[in-house]
């Protein structure tokens, strides 16, 4: 079943923009280091990353922040050392066996993107049930991307599609096709991505959703990024000009009608 897409194209359209992003995406990367510099096992990291989400997570409460994305583990995550890949998935169980009640007690909506069957049952049951205990919330959404790749969620899509028949009847494949099926669909793309850790890469992460996403990149290691340090990347989200393809002139000219009689439209590309 496809999901109908929730808002503006950045590129058929010009998504609503405020001073609060509405959807924020996180690599939250630097774990590792972050135990190394303590000559702890990896591990320790790993367990200071988890607890670093909670500030987060609050705090994108707090701002009115709409969409959360965190980028927990990636498709090729696969390919670390078996023994630190199932010490990551003790973890992942033992955040949503201990996590999703408090979740669903402050309104928060979970959902999980990325390819499912990988994991072990015990794990995806666990994921279904968080995801059912919260469907009905209006607070935050927080989306844990897990086995995710932003190549896996094109080739998913397009699958989906083949399957459901939906590429038969048409002559060639739109982005408005194509849109639904993919795992965000009901997000906004996202406004503002934050990476930690110092890697200036995008990781297969939202590929598609991240067209004319702002980055930021920062030095500070996952398990020391805190409310302060997200404050700081909103001061900086604020400051850049979202042009969307159009000139500052325009821009400028845009604001001077808002402020007078003609308003700028929204979802206008002309
Ligand atoms: C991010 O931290 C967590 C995952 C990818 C699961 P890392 O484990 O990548 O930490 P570094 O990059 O080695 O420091
Ligand atoms: C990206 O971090 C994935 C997650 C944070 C889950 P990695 O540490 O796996 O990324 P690379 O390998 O440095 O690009
Ligand atoms: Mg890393």
């Amino acid at each position: 079943m496809k999901t109908r897409a929730q808002s503006t194209s950045s590129t058929a359209g010009i998504p609503p923009h405020g001073e609060v992003p509405r959807h924020v995406a996180i690599i939250m990367d630097g774990n590792g280091r972050w135990a190394k510099q303590r000559h702890l096992p990896r591990f320790a990291g790993h367990k200071r990353g988890v607890e670093a989400m909670h500030a987060i997570v609050k705090s994108c409460a707090e701002h009115g922040v709409g969409f959360l994305t965190l980028f927990a583990f990636s498709s090729e995550n696969w390919r670390r050392p078996p023994d630190e890949v199932a010490l990551l998935m003790q973890l992942f169980i033992g955040a949503l066996e201990g996590e999703v009640q408090k979740l669903h007690r402050n309104g928060i909506r979970l959902k999980v993107i990325g390819e499912r069957k990988r994991f072990e049952p015990k794990i995806q049951a666990l994921i279904a049930e968080g995801e059912l205990l919260t469907a009905g919330n209006r607070g935050l959404t927080l989306t844990i991307a897990a086995n995710y790749g932003g190549r896996w969620d094109i080739l998913q899509a397009l699958n989906r599609m083949a399957k459901e028949g939906a590429l038969t009847d048409l002559d060639e494949i739109r982005e408005s096709d194509l849109a639904p099926y993919l795992s965000m669909s009901a997000a906004p793309e996202p406004d503002l991505f934050i990476r930690t850790g110092g890697e200036r890469r995008v990781s297969n992460f939202l590929l598609w959703q991240l067209a004319y996403t702002e980055l930021h990149f920062t030095d500070a290691l996952w398990p020391d990024f805190d409310a302060a340090a997200l404050e700081a990347a909103f001061v900086s989200y604020r400051a850049r000009e979202r042009r969307f393809g159009r000139t500052s002139e325009q821009l400028e000219e845009a604001k001077r009608g808002a402020a007078g009689r003609t308003p700028l439209r929204a979802a206008s590309d002309a």
